[in-house]
């Protein structure tokens, strides 16, 4: 067997079998196969696709790749992964509210590539928080307190790793094979139980369409299933950024007031539908309209919010930049975007959101480049909205002058307002 016959097979539209698929994984992890044989059998992957066996084999072998974490001493673990999106904060409100329940949170996330920034580096906007913690100090964290949050330092999954990181340079992130076997083999490789997965769809997600993300969708659940991980996949709208805020710092912000009780209606709604059917899996209530308000109570209670404290705490952060938000990293300039006209939004342009953030240094364009957890975005009016002239649609957080200038005109460009009323949408797409 060789990598070129591999290459050719699936370049001609044929089915990889088992073993040509562990071939792969095994040499390309230990690096006998290059980089640009790997981009050529990717790309003939992302153009021809995989059949279901093929794509739960890669899924299976990636998984194999490196260390299985066993977190069985903490019993049913669920955990939760959303397929990106911009403004996407879930997880810092989430997990809190779910470890408070009494339900073990043991989380490894990602930094983000390209718009915004991931968990981790929302996370390292907190002055102090190790996100690269030992093995040793997650579990210790999951026993005492019931949560940690870290970021991915473990061999878990690395032909993923590796994988994930070409797929992006090469033009071929945006393919459901890729997709479903790159986060499950992460699911499965992190030692849950149960997993829920946040499927986004629409112009700053993955998937464009809902026929895509409902097919990704049931592809990720037939995996779990094969792999006994019960999996349940909610599919979000992407069409515009989620909640009010892009940008790691600004984001942090927007979490806490969440859970002190502040939340926006499209936050809250897709927070409080994941740690629904997270509080199902975990066997704590099949009703899920009980389990929403069981959270809500987590929240005004002050118990999401202790939970939060405690895990910033554990993880070397300081809480008094969480007491007092007013101390977290703030931006030089804060410019508003005024509405020319008055009406409704009809469009919020998420992937434009991401872009503008993006350039104002919120995400990366290279692996390599560094963060600036102060600035960002605040969007004062989305989808549906009513809008007077003159009225402040977005303020933009810049550290450079130039900068926030050039993101006010793009950002601009990223509102659609017209006359008609707009009605507001629901961003629970699909469940499945
Ligand atoms: N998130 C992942 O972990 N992998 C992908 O391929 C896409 C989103």
């Amino acid at each position: 067997m060789n990598i070129q016959e591999i290459i050719a097979k699936k370049r001609d539209k044929q089915e990889l079998s088992k073993e040509e698929i562990t071939y792969f994984v095994t040499n390309y992890t230990n690096g006998t196969i290059s980089d640009y044989q790997a981009a050529a059998l990717t790309m003939a992957i992302y153009i021809n696709g995989m059949t279901e066996e093929e794509t739960t084999n890669l899924t299976l072998e990636m998984a194999h790749s490196g260390d299985i974490l066993d977190l069985s001493e903490f019993g049913i673990v669920v955990d939760k992964h959303s397929t990106g999106g911009i403004g996407d904060k879930v997880t810092l409100i989430l997990a809190p509210i779910i470890a408070s329940l009494g339900i073990p949170v043991a989380k490894m996330s990602g930094r983000g590539l390209g718009y915004t920034g991931g968990t981790i580096d929302k996370l390292e906007a907190i002055p102090g928080y190790q996100t690269n913690i030992t093995i040793q100090e997650f579990r210790k964290n999951v026993g005492t307190i019931g949560i940690s949050l870290m970021g991915q330092t473990l061999n878990l999954a690395p032909a993923d790793k590796k994988l994930y990181a070409l797929r992006g340079t090469i033009a071929a992130t945006e393919s459901i094979p890729l997709i479903s076997s790159s986060i499950m083999s992460k699911k499965i490789a992190a030692g849950a139980n149960k997993i829920v997965l946040d499927v986004t769809c629409g112009s700053g997600a993955f998937m464009k369409e809902l026929s895509q993300a409902t097919q990704l969708a049931e592809t990720m659940k037939k995996i779990g299933k094969l792999a006994q991980k019960e999996t349940v996949c909610i599919i979000t709208s992407m069409e515009e950024p989620l909640g009010e805020t892009v940008g790691n710092s600004l984001e942090v912000i927007e979490a806490v007031q969440a859970l002190q009780g502040k939340m926006t209606e499209d936050v809250q709604e897709v927070v409080f539908t994941l740690g629904a059917y997270m509080m199902k899996l975990a066997g704590k209530g099949d009703n899920i309209e009980e389990n929403k308000q069981e959270m809500l109570t987590q929240i005004q209670n002050g118990k999401a919010f202790e939970k939060l404290k405690e895990l910033i705490q554990a993880q070397g952060g300081d809480i008094s930049y969480i007491e007092n938000l007013e101390l977290l990293p703030k931006a030089k300039y804060v410019i508003p975007l005024l509405g020319a006209k008055c009406g409704y939004v009809k469009k919020l342009n998420a992937k434009g959101v991401g872009e503008v953030s993006m350039h104002l240094g919120a995400g990366r364009m290279k692996k390599e480049d560094s963060i600036d957890p102060a600035v960002g975005i605040v969007l004062k009016k989305k989808i549906g909205d009513k809008i007077e002239e003159n009225e402040v649609l977005a303020y933009i957080y810049a550290n450079r002058e130039e900068d926030g200038k050039k993101a006010v005109k793009q950002l601009a460009n990223c509102y659609e307002i017209v006359e008609e009323r707009i009605e507001k949408k629901s961003g629970i797409l699909r469940i499945i």
